[in-house]
């Protein structure tokens, strides 16, 4: 049985048996470094409109947490493989083709998005594909994601590596980037001079957020928790910067009213901090990833008539706000999920144009995917997490 050894390139389409890939299997789910582990496993066979790419990097994501815990929800109740290749970031070599492929061709140098969607129907070809009743996160809905020497992807989901980045650095922004994109260009619809509150400022959404804001002429109001991070996200463009450590607006379950009025007069000090900073402003746009403990803010310091454009509840998906904020001052509440290929597309031109770049923090072996993921969900890292396969 042949395998490649990791960080080599093969000779062009050569494809070998097996290939080592890091796996999540249903009987172990639970802490990174317990349930993630290298094995060998046959390559998957490739459709008519998919692609095999040749993984030169990988980038970590909040979703490799969710899939190692198996919370909320396990990937075996979202797919019926037999194990879970985890990984929706990737930047590669295209390898192989299937029979229907047009677009690319083997040796074409690609970063992947991660949606996947049916492609026919009425929703793929009319409305938006994140509105297929088909449409999957690569490498969380599904397997066969990045963290294997090959991925198995659609063809679809290729864009063109820009030619300036390394690998890692490549591999490194798909996700998260094209996700506030369609957060703020999209569902949000942002405008010059609109200010922003951007959560999570230096975390993988949030580097992207402020950077969106300073390309499109509008001010981030970023919010980090701890004071080293501040010139990191003043040098991606951030206007204003807090530390939300030091306010106690966060919302925690089962309050005591005494708890519940300190909390609305910690949002209320909070409000003042930023319009201290931003000249007398309110956001127009609140960027929300957070979920349980930030909603309620969000809703209060978000502008009369603004918007709350949510993607994400690292702190908990059951959220309760004072709905009175919302209706009395007519803010809107708007979902938004990765992005589809023509925003990808557009995204991707930004960061060709080297007008939105990558942040990596710390790149890692192959081996330390496992660790890397804990870093993640120990809030231990900064900016994005990239994995060195075959590069
Ligand atoms: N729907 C989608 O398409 C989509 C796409 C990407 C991500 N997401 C979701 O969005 C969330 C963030 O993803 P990410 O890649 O940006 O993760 P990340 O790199 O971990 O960054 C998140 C940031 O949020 C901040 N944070 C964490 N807990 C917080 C709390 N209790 N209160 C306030 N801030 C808190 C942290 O910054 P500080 O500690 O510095 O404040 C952290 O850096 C995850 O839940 C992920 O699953 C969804």
């Amino acid at each position: 049985m042949r395998i490649f050894d990791l960080h080599t390139t093969p000779p062009l389409g050569e494809l070998p048996d097996r290939m080592h890939a890091v796996v999540i299997r249903k009987d172990r789910e639970g802490l990174p470094e317990k349930s993630m582990q290298v094995e060998e496993v046959a390559l998957p066979e490739v459709g008519p409109s998919e692609v095999l790419v040749l993984v030169m990097a990988a980038g970590i994501n909040f979703n490799g947490v969710w899939a190692a815990q198996g919370r909320p929800l396990s990937v075996f109740k979202m797919h019926k493989e037999a194990f879970h290749i985890a990984g929706s970031d990737a930047a590669g070599i295209v390898w192989k083709v299937g029979s229907e492929v047009r677009r690319w061709k083997v040796g074409d140098e690609v970063v992947v998005h991660c949606n996947q969607s049916c492609g026919q129907c009425p929703e793929c070809n009319g409305l938006d594909p994140m509105a297929c009743a088909e449409q999957k996160i690569w490498g969380y809905e599904t397997s066969w994601g990045s963290f294997a020497q090959f991925a198995r992807v659609q063809s679809q989901q290729l864009v063109r590596k820009p030619k300036q980045l390394s690998w890692e650095d490549a591999a490194s922004y798909a996700l998260t980037y094209f996700t506030a994109y369609r957060m703020l260009v999209g569902q949000a619809q942002m405008k010059p001079g609109d200010h922003v509150l951007v959560w999570g400022a230096a975390g993988g959404l949030g580097i992207f957020g402020i950077q969106l804001c300073k390309v499109m002429g509008a001010q981030a109001i970023a919010v980090v928790s701890s004071n080293d991070k501040f010139d990191m996200v003043r040098s991606l463009g951030a206007s204003a910067v807090i530390n939300r450590r030091d306010f106690g607006f966060a919302w925690k379950p089962n309050e005591t009213a005494d708890e519940t009025k300190n909390r609305v007069d910690e949002m209320k000090r909070l409000g003042a901090e930023i319009r201290r900073q931003t000249g007398g402003k309110d956001p127009d746009i609140v960027f929300e990833h957070v979920g349980a403990e930030t909603f309620p803010t969000s809703v209060f310091l978000c502008k009369k008539f603004g918007k709350v454009v949510i993607c994400g509840a690292t702190s908990g998906f059951q959220l309760t706000f004072d709905v009175r904020y919302l209706w009395m001052r007519q803010k809107q509440i708007l979902g938004s999920h990765f992005a589809n290929a023509y925003q990808a597309e557009r995204a991707n031109e930004l960061i060709a144009s080297g007008q939105i770049r990558p942040v990596v923090d710390q790149v890692f072996d192959f081996k330390e995917i496992p660790f890397a993921h804990q870093l993640m969900l120990d809030n231990k890292h900064k900016g994005k997490m990239a994995i060195r396969i075959q590069a």
